[in-house]
């Protein structure tokens, strides 16, 4: 608070001056009354009308230092106090444009801070999802924090690198999206995770002149963004990420920044592996599960790497394209990773003399065999049910998976028949990876057919069968799908040792 006239230091001093000069007449005029012992009544009467005066700036004085000091300070201190006890919903109105207005406005503040990071801890314990929680930090904490965008990259340890996980911005364009990652090695990013320090660019124009083959620099300072504090993402001391706040000016952010938004980047670390940490454990039983069904048809456990690994392709190269950036997020895809496995884990209510039948099953047989599909569905929202996990979508994609995957483009699959848009994105982009895996495997009904002859039946059924955007995406991904083909395929292994 600068030193104006609204300012209490001002009034007090003035009023404190005014009140000095009273007291200092009153002496004076009572030392002059006394000395000429006068009787001019004119002079009496304006001796007592100055003494009058006097006495009414005291009293002034001593009413502002009440009503403008005092008053306010034992409101603040009795907020304060139930602050203490625990109850952080304290709003003080503020008193005037002055030094205690400021002190209002600065507990107003910080009651509200904590408020909003009890919240924040509030949500991270319950559980809350994990997109819920970045999307709350993003909305809430813009008032203590300047940012305009908040980003989290995730490092992957087995393909060491770091992936864009998720992004939240004011701009309506984000150019640095999910998915988007780099070698580790190759990112500045590195000493941020293995010094374990923040870091502070304000001036990213700047920053970019001296590293002008950063792509992620030029993605961000394309979205606007001027400067940019990282934090390390820690969980029991280990760096799984780096969290950024961005502001569209130059100079934003300093030290006195960092304390408080190292508390929430906690918070997020926590609320990510929680997310991650609960899911895995209840796939793990699933998918030990599916495995065991698929075991009755499928000699390995190949067939789900190689649809998981398909799918996970697949999605990934559909995520560059404009009309899927908000569908397929990092969520998405690990949602794809991580159910595209058990689409058929309804096989388990087939019986084997239909399921392992040799030859071609009779149209009897094969509206027993469609049911699977509803069966899956089944088992997994009965899973849901069960495990009555906080996060109510947590199967979601995993059923459309088993219940959708069997339904084609042109409206002639099953159960529902189904067209186009209708059938869900997951579903659509299992149901290529699905076929083709199918196709080039060997199946207790067929032998394994050629990649070649594989890949012309799916390009025929662009359209048809598949979505031509998958179609366009599986194609795209083909050099990723041969690979996967490749590293996993029983039978190519087996050409590979015999021949
Ligand atoms: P699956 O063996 O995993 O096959 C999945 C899908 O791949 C099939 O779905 C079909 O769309 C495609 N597919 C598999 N083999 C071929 C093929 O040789 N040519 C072409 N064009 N497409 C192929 P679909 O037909 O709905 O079958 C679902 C499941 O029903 C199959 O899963 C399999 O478990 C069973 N099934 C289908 N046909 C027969 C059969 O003739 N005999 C037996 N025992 N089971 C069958
Ligand atoms: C981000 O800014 O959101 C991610 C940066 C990166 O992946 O390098
Ligand atoms: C980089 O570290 O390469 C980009 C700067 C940023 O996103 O903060
Ligand atoms: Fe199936």
């Amino acid at each position: 608070m600068n030193f104006s006239f609204k300012s209490l230091k001002f009034k007090a001093i003035l009023l404190m001056l005014l009140a000095f000069i009273s007291i200092l007449l009153i002496i004076i005029l009572g030392a002059f009354m006394m000395s000429i012992e006068s009787h001019i009544n004119m002079l009496k009467f304006i001796l007592f009308g100055v003494s009058l005066i006097c006495v009414t700036i005291i009293s002034l004085l001593f009413h502002f230092l009440i009503k403008s000091i005092l008053i306010p300070i034992d409101r603040v201190s009795k907020a304060m106090e139930k602050m203490a006890e625990g109850d952080f919903k304290q709003q003080l109105s503020i008193s005037g444009d002055n030094e205690i207005g400021a002190m209002e406005r600065s507990f107003n503040l910080l009651s509200q801070k904590l408020l909003s990071t009890y919240d924040l801890i509030e949500k991270v314990n319950s559980g809350e999802s994990f997109e819920h929680t970045f999307e709350y930090v993003f909305n809430t904490f813009k008032q203590f924090i300047p940012y305009n965008r908040i980003g989290m990259a995730v490092i992957d340890d087995q393909e060491e690198i770091i992936r864009a996980e998720i992004a939240r911005s004011d701009n309506v364009k984000i150019h640095l999206r999910n998915g988007y990652s780099l070698p580790l090695a190759k990112t500045s990013l590195k000493q941020v995770i293995e010094s374990g320090q923040p870091r502070i660019i304000n001036d990213l124009k700047k920053y970019k002149a001296r590293h002008p083959h950063s792509e992620s620099t030029h993605l961000i300072v394309k979205e606007g963004i001027q400067s940019s504090l990282t934090l390390p993402l820690k969980v029991n001391d280990k760096c799984i990420g780096v969290l950024f706040f961005s502001s569209i000016h130059k100079n934003t952010y300093n030290d006195s920044h960092i304390v408080f938004l190292n508390h929430i980047a906690s918070h997020i670390s926590i609320s990510f592996e929680k997310s991650i940490l609960v899911g895995d454990l209840i796939l793990a039983a699933i998918t030990g599960f599916a495995k065991l069904a698929e075991s009755r048809d499928n000699d390995t456990g190949r067939h789900i790497e190689r649809m998981r690994n398909y799918s996970v392709a697949i999605a990934r190269q559909l995520a560059n394209y404009p009309q899927y950036f908000d569908i397929i997020t990092e969520k998405y895809i690990r949602d794809i990773h991580n159910f595209s496995p058990l689409h058929d884990i309804g096989k388990v209510g087939i019986k084997d003399s239909i399921l392992l039948k040799p030859g071609k099953l009779s149209p009897d047989e094969f509206e027993v065999m469609k049911t699977h599909t509803l069966i899956g569905a089944k088992v997994l929202e009965k899973t849901q049910e069960v495990l009555k996990n906080k996060d109510k979508n947590f199967f979601t994609i995993g059923i459309e998976i088993a219940l959708f995957h069997h339904e084609k483009y042109n409206g002639k699959g099953y159960p529902y028949g189904l067209k186009k848009e209708q059938i869900p994105l997951s579903a659509r982009i299992v149901a290529v990876a699905d076929v083709f895996d199918a196709l080039t495997s060997k199946r207790p009904y067929k032998s394994a057919m050629t990649v070649e002859k594989s890949l012309e039946i799916i390009i025929k059924e662009k359209g048809k069968s598949f979505d031509p955007d998958v179609v366009d995406a599986f194609l795209q991904s083909q050099a990723e799908i041969l690979k996967i083909y490749r590293s996993l395929s029983d039978d190519y292994s087996e050409l590979q040792t015999s021949g």
